[in-house]
């Protein structure tokens, strides 16, 4: 017997036996990697002990999930979101320089081609829902304004559904839209306040939420991607403190400098301005972008 090979495979040493295998894998990392999770698995399965029927149910719950997965729907990585392995991800993908605005997940409704804005502009194309005036600076480590910095903002409507999942009853690229920072860095834009709303719950990780007794929802949240030349690309969120769901987000995201503060204003001059009912919203937030590479 060579030193890799450990023997027939005993229920003591089974990921040594499994592992011993791979010795002449062509690529070191997956091997590295299989090392880990082999290792892990036999653990967990060890320490779970299924019966063959858990086993086979977890076989089915893994079968009907790949089978959800089309190009609109992925339910894998909902459960990555649920398991909060997304977000472990993300943490370790952006580890930023003290000061830098944190990231979160990306999310399933980013649309690649937001058509770009003129500052100001109002990006809820239906006028429903209570008028939001967004504004702030894009700004480096060092409290200096970016220009050229580019905003890609996408959010839910009032009733907690992205133009994507209601086509044909919301306007295309409705709350989307891609604004450029002049010279002083800052940006603002109208909007409509957005809510919480569940993650696709109709498949097997809804299932698996409504079983482990948790909601599936999240609380209300405006995505943005922020880019400039020289910079980190970050891809965040801002919340809604006041949201019933800010401390059980169900796919982890919320961070607590991602709160903003979202203020109900009562100025009838400035609602005239903005063509805005009277009082509306005010969320001011300012972005922090690192150094590519710091
Ligand atoms: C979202 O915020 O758009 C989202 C994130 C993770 C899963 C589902 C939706
Ligand atoms: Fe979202």
């Amino acid at each position: 017997m060579k030193a890799h090979e450990k023997g027939f495979f005993t229920e003591e040493n089974s990921a040594e036996v499994v592992t011993g295998r791979n010795k002449n894998a062509r690529d070191e990392r997956l091997k590295a990697v299989m090392e880990v999770i082999t290792r892990k698995l036999h653990e967990a399965v060890k320490e779970i002990e299924p019966t063959q029927g858990e086993w086979f149910e977890a076989i089915q719950f893994l079968t009907r999930t790949g089978q959800l997965c089309t190009d609109w729907r992925q339910e894998f990585i909902l459960l990555s979101d649920v398991l909060g392995v997304s977000m472990l991800v993300d943490a370790i993908n952006n580890r930023k320089p003290s000061g830098a605005s944190e990231s979160t997940v990306l999310g399933p409704f980013h649309l690649a081609d937001a058509p770009e804005l003129p500052m100001g502009a109002n990006i809820c194309l239906d006028h429903k829902g209570e008028d939001m005036f967004i504004h702030g600076r894009i700004l480096d480590t060092e409290g200096r304004p970016i220009a050229n910095a580019v905003l890609d903002v996408w959010q839910a409507n009032d009733e907690g559904f992205y133009d994507v999942q209601q086509k044909g009853i919301q306007p295309d690229f409705n709350l989307r839209g891609v604004f450029r920072t002049g010279a002083d860095g800052r940006y603002w834009f109208r909007a409509v306040k957005p809510k919480f709303y569940p993650i696709p719950d109709d498949g097997t990780v809804g299932k698996l939420l409504h079983k482990l007794g948790r909601h599936p929802y999240r609380p209300a949240h405006l995505h943005y991607i922020l880019k400039a030349e020289g910079f980190a690309t970050l891809t965040t969120h801002i919340f809604d403190p006041d949201d019933i769901y800010i401390n059980s987000d169900a796919v982890f995201g919320v961070k607590e400098s991602l709160l903003a503060e979202f203020k109900r204003i009562d100025d009838p001059g400035r609602a005239k301005d903005y063509e805005f009912a009277n009082p509306f919203w005010d969320v001011e937030h300012d972005f922090v972008l690192a150094t590519e590479g710091a």
